[in-house]
């Protein structure tokens, strides 16, 4: 309908606009509409490519959108996918990865993926067994017709990997591409629908093409809203005598979220390692350099962007390549780098400046609730240390976080997760979170006394000992008194000979436990991952198994029937 190039020109009037402007924009062009008389058209929240009107008869038999993800971003476009296309008359199947079983996919003609990275470029956990399949397994895919959608974070140093790893090897593997691989940042919502309009558009039309090769996108800021707060209060929750500091951080900051959310924190560097670094290198600390189209001090950037402290294999070998010498696999922070394996001036170091890789951001559990906190966030960090050749060391983030004193400034996100969520308030809710696990159950039962929520809550809680480690005691005790906790189990590891963990009290509360399930319940788990995360669930499917009755299968599928039903979620890192 639009020239070329009077659609080019609306085309980048959008890209470059924020979800706000986009907004009072389709408000706008909707009112010029109105004014014309022409009869305007309410416009949907993905700003669709022209769809035809009335819906084409579909070229295609059925299609299957398959979603990875780990909070809940890629389920909620997949759905969102599944359903549009329903309504143009395709009989789309709408999966997540952890249920699609794998020997369908020599069968499928039309097979969308919807994938995010998490870790270090790795898929989500629920997309693991299906990465591991397309890579491993011998497959030749010949019918099949693909397309991929990877969501991701710029701020994360291997951006969209997950994504672009299973747009490549299904490509190795046989399957057509129709759609190029389109990698989204968090402010995804734009380009992921005209995506899937693109490949709305070719399933309608007589044939749907291959497309090209992968497209390549370009790196741009993070659209991640930043909030800075202040902090009102930074205690050490642990008492003299405890193994571990985990500190309870109140930051004042108006920055919506909901229980079950967490914030992001991008550390910066301590200004002794740049300076010990920069004077290595003959660089001037006041030297200019381009990072993301920004022009910086080097010294900036090596301070508030880069990864400096514990650089990944990948880099070091960049490293080893540009100063041409043998440099064994290994991690190993650019300090140390320099000083073994010295670059030779100071050009060969903004050479080295080009190839590190952006400092990741470090989540944290908001400890608090809307309701009951208002104004505030909390979080609940534990320091990490660790021992490197026989000396202590702490981790970047936590450490910083540790020392924050009162009023000091802090820049963070918000990162959503939509899976991770408290359910109706008559529902009950069984959630285990040792350590800092504890986080997410603090603001779930703030919240759930705040608003005065009917359903019942269960809640276990471990760490090493009881009188120095029992986070939030007083508050626990007081919603137990205040019947907002209905019941509590804890297990201190380290107060008896034999270790006692969350899993042990679970074991010894499994007929109530399962006969929540039956009734009910949400289960939640926070915290290690491994192995604490792994052990539990076992523990879950054992208790399945015999309070149940069930084989190994059965306790299985009643487990991923709770998963498909949103009652067993993890938040585990
Ligand atoms: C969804 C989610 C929620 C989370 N919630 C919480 C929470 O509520 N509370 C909480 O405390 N944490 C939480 N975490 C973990 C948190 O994000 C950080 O991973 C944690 O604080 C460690 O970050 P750091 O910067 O302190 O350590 P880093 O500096 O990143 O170090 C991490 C590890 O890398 C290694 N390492 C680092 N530097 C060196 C070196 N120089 N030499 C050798 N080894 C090294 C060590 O093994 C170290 O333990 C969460 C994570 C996720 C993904
Ligand atoms: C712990 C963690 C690690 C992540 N690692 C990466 C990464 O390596 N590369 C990337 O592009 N995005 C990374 N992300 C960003 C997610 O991919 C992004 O937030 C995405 O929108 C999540 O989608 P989901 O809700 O479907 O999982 C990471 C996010 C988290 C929480």
């Amino acid at each position: 309908m639009l020239t070329t190039p009077r659609l080019k020109t609306l085309q980048d009037l959008i890209a470059g606009a924020t979800k706000e402007e986009l907004i009072w924009l389709s408000g706008y062009l909707a009112g010029v509409v109105a004014q014309t008389g022409v009869e305007s058209v309410p416009v949907g929240t993905l700003p669709a490519a022209q769809e035809p009107e009335a819906p084409a008869k579909p070229s295609v038999g059925k299609i299957t959108i398959a979603y990875g993800t780990e909070t809940g971003n890629s389920k909620k476009l997949a759905t969102d996918f599944a359903a549009r296309a329903k309504k143009k008359g395709i009989n789309a199947k709408l999966v997540g990865l952890e249920q699609y079983r794998l020997t369908d996919l020599a069968k499928e003609e039309y097979f969308f993926t919807v994938i995010s990275t998490q870790g270090d470029g790795e898929p989500p956990a629920s997309a693991k067994k299906f990465y591991d399949h397309i890579h491993r397994e011998p497959l030749q895919l010949g019918q099949l017709k693909f397309g991929v959608l990877a969501l991701g974070d710029t701020s994360y140093p291997l951006f969209c990997k997950a994504g672009e790893d299973v747009d490549q090897q299904l490509n190795r593997i046989g399957g057509q591409r129709i759609v190029n691989l389109q990698k989204c940042d968090t402010d995804y919502e734009i380009e992921a629908g005209n995506w899937f309009d693109s490949i709305l558009q070719k399933l309608l039309s007589a044939g749907a093409p291959a497309a090209g090769a992968p497209a390549t996108t370009v790196r741009k800021p993070t659209g991640k809203k930043i909030f800075t707060g202040t902090v009102l209060n930074n205690v050490n929750l642990n008492d003299i005598g405890s193994g571990k500091q985990t500190y309870h951080l109140e930051i004042a900051a108006e920055a919506e979220y909901q229980p079950g959310d967490s914030i992001g924190i991008t550390p910066e560097n301590p200004n002794d390692v740049v300076e010990a670094i920069l004077s290595l290198t003959g660089v001037a600390p006041a030297h200019k350099v381009t990072y993301r189209d920004e022009e910086l001090s080097v010294s900036d950037v090596l301070r508030k962007k880069l990864n400096v402290i514990f650089l990944p294999e990948r880099v070091v070998k960049k490293y080893a390549s540009i100063v041409r010498q043998d440099i064994p696999e290994t991690r190993i922070g650019l300090l140390d780098l320099l000083k073994i394996y010295p670059v030779k001036d100071a050009a060969q170091f903004l050479e080295v400046v080009g190839i590190l890789e952006p400092t990741a951001p470090r989540l944290y559990s908001i400890s608090s609730s809307p309701e009951a906190h208002g104004g505030e966030i909390h979080i609940t960090v534990t320091k990490d240390t660790f021992v490197v050749n026989g000396e202590t060391k702490h981790g970047l983030c936590s450490d910083a976080l540790s020392q924050l004193s009162t009023d000091h400034s802090l820049d963070f996100y918000i990162h959503r997760n939509s899976q991770f969520k408290l359910p109706a308030e008559d529902k009950d809710v069984i959630m285990i979170g040792p350590g800092t696990g504890i986080a997410p159950f603090r603001s779930f039962l703030a919240e759930r006394d705040a608003t005065g929520a009917s359903g019942k809550n269960w809640l276990f809680f471990g760490d090493q000992h009881f009188t120095t480690d029992f986070l939030y005691q007083t508050e626990i005790q007081n919603w137990i008194q205040t019947g907002v906790l209905t019941r509590m189990n804890t297990a201190f590891s380290r107060d008896q000979k034999e270790k006692v963990y969350v899993q042990h009290k679970m074991h010894r509360h499994a007929e109530e436990l399962y006969k929540w399930l039956e009734e009910g319940a949400h289960l939640y788990i926070c915290g290690a991952k491994e192995p604490m995360s792994v052990d539990v669930e076992n523990a879950l499917l054992s208790i399945i198994r015999e309070q149940g009755k069930k084989n190994a299968a059965q306790a299985e599928s009643y487990l991923n029937e709770l998963i498909e039903a949103g009652r067993f979620v993890k938040d585990v890192y």
